[in-house]
């Protein structure tokens, strides 16, 4: 029998640092590479094993996430209008008995696993649910902080109506690849910019650290790098 042995490969540094975030907002225009990068974050979180990383998969599109459903990291696949409701409403129950958890304990910050609540593509979302989890996600937004609840939302339009006020002051870290206007740039990272990267390999990344973009190079981790540490976690 041949012995599995869990793959090595390097993560990208950005993808660390987005993933202790406490939530980031992806936007770039269509093939910039939002579903790349998406892509090496959920690499990077599966070095880790599932008792200290979790997924929530929002996939509105069916296929981008698909692979990842059957990990014992991922909680909840949901591609369905009425499975992301319910997934996104079941992130809020989970958030809220964290909250009770850590008043117990006299805790200010949740010791359990960090979940991700993952949307690729939000604009997809919003034009069909908006309704139905604004008032969810910007919960999780003020609130997921301290219960270790992400939100990494990714999309093609970073403007107003899509990534509302209050979902939006909520999500400081920031990733900008090549946007379709300046204004979008703007939208994204307060500054024009974006709008000049290369088609795909690079974004400007604004955290409350930095204070300013910094323009980073997107590495792309090969699919059957991916494959391989999906089978070896399966
Ligand atoms: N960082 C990258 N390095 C190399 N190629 C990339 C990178 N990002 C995107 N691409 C190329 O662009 C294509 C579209 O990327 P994708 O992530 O699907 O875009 P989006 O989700 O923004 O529409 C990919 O299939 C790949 O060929
Ligand atoms: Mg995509």
């Amino acid at each position: 029998m041949k012995l599995r042995t869990a793959p090595t490969g390097a993560v990208p540094r950005l993808c660390l640092d987005i993933l202790d975030q406490p939530h980031t907002l992806i936007a770039g225009a269509t093939g910039s590479g939002k579903s790349v990068l998406i892509n090496d974050l959920i690499y990077t979180a599966l070095f880790s094993p599932p008792c200290e990383k979790q997924f929530i998969l929002i996939d509105p599109k069916r296929v981008e996430l698909r692979s990842y459903r059957k990990l014992p990291h991922t909680l909840i696949y949901a591609s369905e209008p009425a499975d992301m409701v319910r997934a996104i409403n079941k992130a809020v129950d989970i958030m809220e008995r964290r909250y009770k958890r850590m008043t117990r304990r006299g805790e200010k910050q949740s010791s359990e696993a960090h979940i991700y609540i993952i949307v690729d593509e939000f604009a997809d979302l919003m034009t069909t649910l908006k309704r139905q989890t604004v008032p969810a996600l910007c919960r999780l937004a003020q609130l997921g902080r301290a219960a270790n609840i992400h939100l990494i939302l990714a999309t093609q339009r970073p403007t107003k109506d899509i990534v509302t006020g209050q979902i939006k002051v909520n999500i400081d870290a920031r990733v900008a690849l090549r946007c379709p206007t300046a204004q979008d740039s703007r939208n994204i990272i307060n500054t024009t910019g974006a709008e000049q990267l290369p088609r795909h390999g690079f974004c400007y990344y604004l955290t409350p650290d930095t204070m300013q973009p910094v323009k980073v190079a997107v590495p792309r981790i090969p699919e059957n790098e991916i494959n391989k540490l999906i089978q070896y976690r399966r």
